[in-house]
């Protein structure tokens, strides 16, 4: 596809997930450490032909779409309806600007970026385009009439995304009769007259429905991905006049520490065990000192660029362990605040953020209390081809 597109990725996730039961709906169950939703999310923020990610959420779910999300760059969610249809519509309608649409279920997590390319390529002749996949196994009509084979020559098993001219399916939702439901939206761009082409669809996008398919999701995942380990290590020294930063927060103490950045040695220990976990150099390498836009920066910044380097090579933080060594501040009355903090950053639960503190029995630099060293140690699950 060639300039002045604006690609905008719809994902519906306002449904109850009922016929999957648990104790939350579907699309905020954890697989391999992150929501069905974050998971289907990340796929389109890493793809680079995509501009902008719209969410639709089901009323109530404000505060499982806030925990599963973060401060990730999404739109404002909407608020669904009680279809699926509903919801797409409603999620066009919030749309302000865009020149095509990939509608999403949020309950398919895993979007390769392949079939993205192949959708959008598919746009080019056609209005629309969707996944699908041939049918394998034999169909057959449940109930009175079992045994009732239904032949499979020219059946699919259609997938999401969907991609659209926005205007088009805009469109087609519009004139759909109020209370019919759709299944996909293709129909929908059907129904209104408009071609929709048939791309290779891919079995991971297969749509969690069922209570076993969480599980399915769970292998598959694990399947593909490998655990790699980084080790970070740092020290600043005492200074006086300079504020204190440690994992992130302003810590009230008469020293702070001297350096090129905020100087926060606990949030370079955790920035270096990233990017040492993917194998990409150190917190020197991405953020020069000598480079004058870095002086004073948040070390925030660092932890978000090495978070970010991360998900866009489909990686997935399992843990964190970091350890700050001084004699004084106690870590201790700050401990609960800093993992709060770092787990924000990372995008992870604190259950995955382990913040430990020792001193050195006043031996060395840090007993002496002349600065502070911090180690941590990062556990990351990558896929297996990196
Ligand atoms: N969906 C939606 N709004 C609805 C119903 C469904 O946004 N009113 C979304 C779901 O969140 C899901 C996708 O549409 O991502 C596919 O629907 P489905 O698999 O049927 O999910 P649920 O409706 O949540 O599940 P169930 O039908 O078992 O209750
Ligand atoms: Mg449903």
């Amino acid at each position: 596809m060639t300039g002045g597109t604006h690609i905008v990725a719809l994902i519906v996730a306002a449904g109850k997930g009922e016929r999957a039961g648990g104790d939350l709906p579907k699309q905020y169950r954890m697989i391999g450490g992150q929501s069905v939703l974050a998971h289907a999310v990340d796929a389109f923020l890493r793809h680079p032909v995509i501009d902008e990610v719209q969410v639709v959420i089901g009323a109530g779910q404000d505060e499982l779409y806030r925990t599963a999300i973060g401060d990730r760059p999404l739109q404002k969610p909407v608020i669904g309806g009680a279809t699926r249809r509903e919801s797409v519509q409603r999620g066009l309608g919030a749309i302000a600007k865009a020149s095509h649409v990939l509608i999403h279920d949020a309950a398919r997590p895993f979007v390769s970026g392949v079939v993205i390319d192949r959708l959008v390529a598919a746009l080019d002749d056609r209005p629309g385009a969707i996944p699908a996949l041939p049918v394998a196994d034999t169909l057959a009509r449940a109930g009175d009439a079992l045994g009732d084979v239904v032949p499979r020559d020219g059946l699919v098993r259609v997938q999401t995304p969907q991609a659209f001219r926005f205007d088009a399916i805009l469109a087609a939702h519009n004139v759909w009769p109020e209370g019919q439901d759709a299944t996909d939206d293709a129909q929908i761009a059907r129904a209104a007259g408009h071609a929709v082409a048939i791309v290779a669809g891919d079995p991971a996008l297969d749509k969690i429905t069922f209570g076993e398919d969480v599980m399915t999701a769970e292998d598959r995942l694990a399947a593909r991905m490998i655990s790699r380990t980084g080790l970070g290590f740092d020290v600043h020294a005492f200074s006086d006049g300079a504020e204190l930063w440690l994992g992130g927060l302003r810590i009230d103490h008469p020293r702070g520490l001297a350096g090129h950045s905020d100087a926060d040695v606990a949030l370079h220990a955790i920035t270096d065990a990233l990017l040492g976990a993917v194998g990409d150099g150190d917190i020197g390498s991405h953020f020069p000192p000598s480079d004058a836009q870095w002086r004073g920066a948040a070390s925030s910044r660092f932890v978000d660029h090495a978070r970010d380097l991360i998900a866009a090579r489909g990686g997935i933080i399992d843990h964190v362990d970091l350890t700050i060594i001084c004699e004084a501040p106690k870590i201790g009355p700050h401990r609960d605040s800093i993992r709060a903090r770092v787990a924000g950053l990372l995008r992870v639960p604190e259950a995955r953020v382990s913040i430990k503190a020792t001193t050195t029995e006043r031996l060395g630099f840090t007993g002496r209390g002349e600065g502070i060293a911090a180690q941590a140690v990062a556990t990351v699950r990558v896929p297996a081809d990196l």
